[in-house]
Parts: C-alpha cells; structure tokens; sequence
C-alpha cells in the first residue's frame, strides 16, 4: 500500500476526461475544453491518500487547460507529491528532485513543484534547500494551485501549506490517472487526530474532518455508471468517520457510511482502508456480513505485539484488546482476510518484545502486512520523548525475522485456498502473460487464470484455485459471471 516508486500519469487518452468540469466555472470549462498548450507531469509517492490527492490536483489542472503527459521533458510543470513516512520515502523524492532539476536547466521555464506531506513538513526550508523548486503546497492547499502558478510564472515563489480544518475537496471530481477502468479510490476524510507517537501524519495532514457523505455515495454511482466495479474508501482512519447532514443534524457513521455506498449496487465491491483496532466497531462488521460486496478483508494495523511498546507507542490499545478484536472479527465474518502494518525496533523495544510482534502474526493469521523498521521522524511524540536507541543493524535483523514469518504465514494462508472457488473481479492482464487475467477475490488475494473467450476486466466470473505461493493464487475459470 506504501510506494516509494513512483506512478506516472496515465497517458492522455487512458485519462478519464468526462468527470472534468463538474465543479468548475465556465471559463474553467471552456480552458480545460480548448486547453491552454500546456502539459504537466506529476509523480506520487507514500500512501494511497497521496495518489488519491494527486487525481484531485489533476481534476485542478485540467480546469485550468492543462494536459497530463508521461514524459516530463514535454511538461511545462513537473509535480511530485511527497510522502514523509520514513526518511526513505524523503530521500527518494530529493533525488528525483535532482533528476528534475537537469530537466528545468534543459528547459528554461518549467516549473517544479513540491506537493503533500513533505511540503507540509518542510515548509518554506524546501525553498532554500532545493534551490530550483517553485511551488510548495501542503494537501490542503491544493485549490490555491493555479493563482501559485500564475505566481511562480512570473518569477516569484510560490507557497502554501496553511492546513484547514474543514477542506475534503469534497465538489471536485478527480481525474483518474492510470486507472484500470475497474477499481478507483474516492477519499472520504481527510487528516488524523490519533497522535500515535512514531508517526508524522497529524503534522503534516492536519486535524480529522470527514466528507459529505452524498458526495460520496455520488461519486460511487457515477464511477459504477461509467463501469468502475470496485472502491476503496480512503481515510488515515476511516472508522472514525463521522458526517453531520446539516440539513437534519442527522449524524452518519462509518457503518452507515458502508451501507449507503454498498446499496449503489450490488455489483459495486466495497473496500476500505484503513482501520485503526480501536475505531472498528461491531456494527462495522455486522454490515461488512449483511452486504455481499463489502469484500471481506480488513486492514487492521498491529504496529506491535507488545503491550509496553503499544502503550510508547500511544495507540491505545494492549495485545490483548487488539487480539480479542481479531477473534470477534474472524467470529462475524469466519472468511474474512486480516492484514497488518508492522514496525521493528521501536524505541527500547527488547528481543523479548520483539518475539510477542512475531507470535501476534501467527496469532492474528495475518493474509499479509507491511512491514518497516523503525525510522524515526523529527517532531513527532517518539522523536521528543523517546530515545531512537535500537542500532540499525538491529532493526534490519528484527524486520527480517518478521518478514520470514509472515511469509510463511501468508503462504499457508494461501495454501488452505487450494481447492476452494473465489468469485473474482477481472482487473486486467496477468504481470507474466496477455493470456491470463488477474483479479481480485473478496479478501484482497490476487488470483491468476487463463483468459477465456467472452470474459473482460471488470467482468465477474468464479476461480478454482490450484495452487498457491505465498502472493498469489492460480486457478481455473469454472463460471463465467
Ligand atoms: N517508522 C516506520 N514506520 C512507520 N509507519 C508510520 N510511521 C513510521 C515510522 N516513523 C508505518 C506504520 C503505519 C504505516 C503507514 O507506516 O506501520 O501504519
Ligand atoms: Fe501518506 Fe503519511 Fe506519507 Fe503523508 S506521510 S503521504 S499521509 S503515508
């Protein structure tokens, strides 16, 4: 879910026009109509809120006449939207930054901008340490783009990374960059106030606000009218969403949330990233049972399996609440997939410490999880209170262990698939062959099979599978849909 490299946009023709315009003035309708010769390119890096955001500001763009192109020698404005997650993720972004900063000097004019959570970390610092960046936006300043263009075109920098507390972006129809026509995001909320103490996000994402709820169930149709047969609802936290109607002071809950969107139809699968074990609620999971196409696959992020680090951690829960979560999980929804994140060598984490983040993965049968090791992160909790006092070489050892395990549990999570048929949502090609579709099941598992006459992605159909390694599965089609 986390990418340090980076998606290109899609090219021009792949691009979904027909959204554009909705939010937008006539004169905007008329630039993104005529065009205004110029093209940008963007790069997204971090989370999927970030590529998320990136749609958004090409939704901007395109208002304003700009076109997307692939190849950033042609752009008249290069993007990059930033992840601070790890200092990997920055040092990733510099170096392209140097790989842009070749192409400026060989173009005199482009304009290079920084986007998302760097720009909001780094602030005006950015300007002074990389000397050919025009633009800073923070991800809530995404609607001041166009005037900081205007203003960086004629020789001035431009900046804004003032982070609000009500913007969701919530009118403006993102423009689906590299889309496979089949599965899309659409964000629901926006920042975080969990304040877990490793982590950068409610510093550089701001305060928790979540989006209408009608103009979610809104995009939902329209991309299932236009053949979309899968979202995933986004938010750093998304059972925590919470929307008053101010038209009946009605509040609506992430659970009735699901509901609205799983009634669109029943064709349309439901997915939704990510959980945090304390926000997930019963009521979640009854709904998750009752509707078929809420797939049945939850991200619930472990982060330890220590009580000590989980409480130095300040995520509110000990080992033994999170795994009592899992057990109610796995009691509701017996089929449903459990996957992690997972990060060794927090500050004072002990081996012993270390052992019990191993047995939650066999504990909770995690499908899969992310794992990272610990990097800290200037200004968070952690970085204040804590000591980063684990070495490196420590960390990286610990991180392999829990990768090793958790690819040994992945694969005997896979194994006991062997033998089962899987109603799967055709995404497209296999990796490997034109001859093979990939899709999806309802747990998030990736399943590959031999294409078969009449079948398309976006297509349904049902996948006996044969064999299992520990990413994927293999079958053969025993239903077309
Ligand atoms: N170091 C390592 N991993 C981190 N994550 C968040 N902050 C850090 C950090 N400082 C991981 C967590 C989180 C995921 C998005 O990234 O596991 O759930
Ligand atoms: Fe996404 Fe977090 Fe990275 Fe920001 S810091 S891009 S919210 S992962």
């Amino acid at each position: 879910m986390y990418n340090d490299n980076p998606t290109l946009v899609g090219l021009q023709q792949k691009m979904d026009e027909s959204r554009q315009g909705e939010a937008y003035t006539d004169a905007r309708k008329a630039a993104h109509t005529e065009g205004n010769g110029k093209h940008f390119y963007i790069e997204s890096y971090g989370c999927q809120m970030n590529f998320s955001d990136s749609e958004i500001v090409a939704s901007i763009l395109s208002g304003e006449g700009y076109r997307a192109t692939r190849n950033m020698e042609e752009a008249d404005l290069i993007l990059v939207n930033t992840c601070s997650i790890r200092e990997k993720a920055e040092e990733t972004v510099r170096k392209r930054l140097r790989i842009f900063d070749q192409v400026k000097q060989s173009r005199p004019g482009t304009l290079v901008g920084v986007l998302g959570c760097m720009a909001e970390r780094l602030k005006a610092k950015l300007l002074e340490e990389e000397k050919l960046v025009d633009l800073v936006l923070g991800p809530d300043a995404y609607r001041d783009l166009p005037k900081l263009i205007a203003t960086a075109e004629d020789g001035d920098k431009g900046i804004n990374v003032f982070l609000s507390r009500e913007e969701t972006y919530a009118d403006i129809s993102p423009m689906r960059l590299d889309s496979n026509g089949v599965s899309a995001f659409i964000s629901i909320m926006r920042g975080c106030d969990n304040m877990c103490s490793f982590c950068v996000v409610p510093f550089t994402r701001g305060r928790e606000r979540s989006r209408n709820a009608f103009s979610i169930v809104a995009e939902a149709t329209d991309l299932f009218q236009r053949g979309y047969r899968e979202v995933t609802l986004l938010g750093q936290n998304v059972d925590s969403y919470k929307w008053e109607n101010p038209e009946t002071g009605e509040p609506v809950s992430f659970a009735e949330l699901l509901e609205m969107v799983a009634l669109v139809h029943p064709d349309l699968r439901i997915r939704f990233s990510t959980s945090h074990p304390k926000d997930i609620t019963d009521e979640v999971l009854y709904t998750m049972k009752r509707y078929e196409n809420i797939c049945k696959y939850i991200h619930l992020p472990v982060q330890s399996g220590n009580s000590r680090i989980l409480k130095l951690m300040n995520r509110t829960y000990d080992r033994e609440w999170y795994m009592n979560k899992v057990r109610r999980i796995y009691e509701i929804m017996p089929d449903c997939a459990i996957s992690s994140d997972i990060i060794a060598g927090f500050c004072s984490e002990t081996e012993e410490e270390h052992q019990d983040t191993l047995s939650v993965i066999e504990c909770s049968n995690y499908s899969m999880s992310y794992m990272f090791f610990y990097s800290e992160r200037p200004g968070t909790l952690a970085a204040r209170k804590y000591e980063d006092d684990i070495p490196l070489k420590v960390k990286k050892r610990r991180l392999q262990e829990i990768i090793r395990l958790q690819t040994q549990v992945s694969f005997e999570h896979n194994k006991k698939d062997i033998g089962k048929t899987f109603k799967v949502l055709i995404e497209g090609d296999s990796k490997r062959s034109d001859q093979e579709f990939k899709g999806r099941n309802s747990q998030n598992k990736m399943i590959v099979f031999p294409k078969a006459a009449g079948l398309e992605p976006g297509h349904y159909c049902y996948v006996k599978v044969e064999d299992a390694t520990s990413a994927t599965l293999r079958g053969q089609l025993v239903e077309a849909g």
